[in-house]
């Protein structure tokens, strides 16, 4: 058996030979026995969707996974954003996954690591992939973007679901509206604002969010039944929604506080179909910056 333990067991020989091997693969790298793409996944919060979904995708594609765990990497030692990214870009990683609790974390990375990053979530900031799989949803749906009602209606504020999807569905020609806790909305959200009883019969998309309590600087003091009642979607208020609207959530769920527990599957529901859809808009983004990166892939 051919182990590699210690370089006390190489010979001299032995070690100009694999020294060698390494620089042809160094000056050769069209002429690797099998072209490999890889994929890493950085996550330093958790996440079960996004990472599960871009694992998924990548797979799909037929890239390889370079695997890391922030909890049992070098980051635990210290190790700075920058370094941990330019580590995996020279490493051999063709495109890097990152989510982080910093609000542009990419700012310091974007104009110095030379492969595709791909934001999988950056504080309070954006989250793309969450909107291209929304926005995926929403046409399957009604097939165009102009003059759909969309509200969206919890912890707008915290929300980079809905920073993301605001900016976008309106420069698609959607009409965005906010519902939920005024004091969650900044002064360019509240022209949007309409009360929860008038938005359930406006909208043509409900999208339900998460309380980001993670993100709060001080305490909830409503407790999940005063929130249910006064800013979630329930049972009778989904009864007065229009024939053909539909009920989105990117999730988590927190059943019976945003959303009524008895509408997460029901026949409006199409949070399931989110999440399916979120693997093909991630195999859609990495194909699109490989191929800019690396120029056509279908020849490989
Ligand atoms: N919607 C979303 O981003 O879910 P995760 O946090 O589980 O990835």
């Amino acid at each position: 058996m051919s182990h590699v333990l210690t370089m006390e067991d190489w010979g001299k020989q032995e070690i100009h030979d694999l020294l060698h091997k390494a620089q042809c693969f160094a000056d050769n790298p069209e002429k690797y026995p099998f072209q490999r793409l890889y994929a890493a996944n950085l996550f330093f919060e958790p996440s079960t969707r996004t990472k599960i979904s871009f694992e998924a995708a990548e797979r799909n594609l037929g890239l390889d996974l370079l695997h890391f765990e922030a909890d049992t990497s070098s980051v635990k030692k210290g190790e700075s954003l920058y370094d941990t990214v330019k580590t995996l870009e020279s490493i051999g990683a063709d495109v890097i996954v990152i989510r982080h609790g910093k609000e542009r974390y990419f700012d310091e990375l974007r104009d110095h690591i030379h492969i595709p990053i791909i934001n999988g979530g950056d504080g309070c900031g954006h989250h793309p992939t969450q909107s291209f799989l929304d926005l995926l949803t929403i046409k399957q749906e009604f097939g165009m973007f102009e003059n759909i009602k969309v509200v969206i209606a919890g912890d707008i504020f915290h929300s980079r679901v809905a920073r993301s999807n605001m900016e976008v569905l309106e420069r698609l020609g959607a009409d965005v509206y906010v519902s939920g806790p005024k004091e969650w909305m900044n002064e360019e959200m509240l022209p949007r604002y309409v009360p929860m009883d008038e938005a359930v019969e406006l909208a043509d998309v409900m999208m339900m969010l998460r309380i980001q309590h993670e993100r709060h600087a001080v305490k909830m003091v409503a407790g999940p039944e005063k929130y249910h009642e006064r800013y979630g979607l329930n049972e009778e208020k989904a009864s007065r929604m229009k024939k053909n609207s539909i009920i989105m959530h990117p999730a988590p769920i927190n059943r019976n506080v945003e959303l009524a527990d008895a509408l997460v599957e029901s026949p409006r529901s199409r949070i399931f179909k989110q999440m399916k859809n979120g693997v093909f808009v991630r195999m859609a983004v990495l194909w699109d910056v490989l191929e800019k990166y690396k120029g056509p892939l279908w020849k490989r």
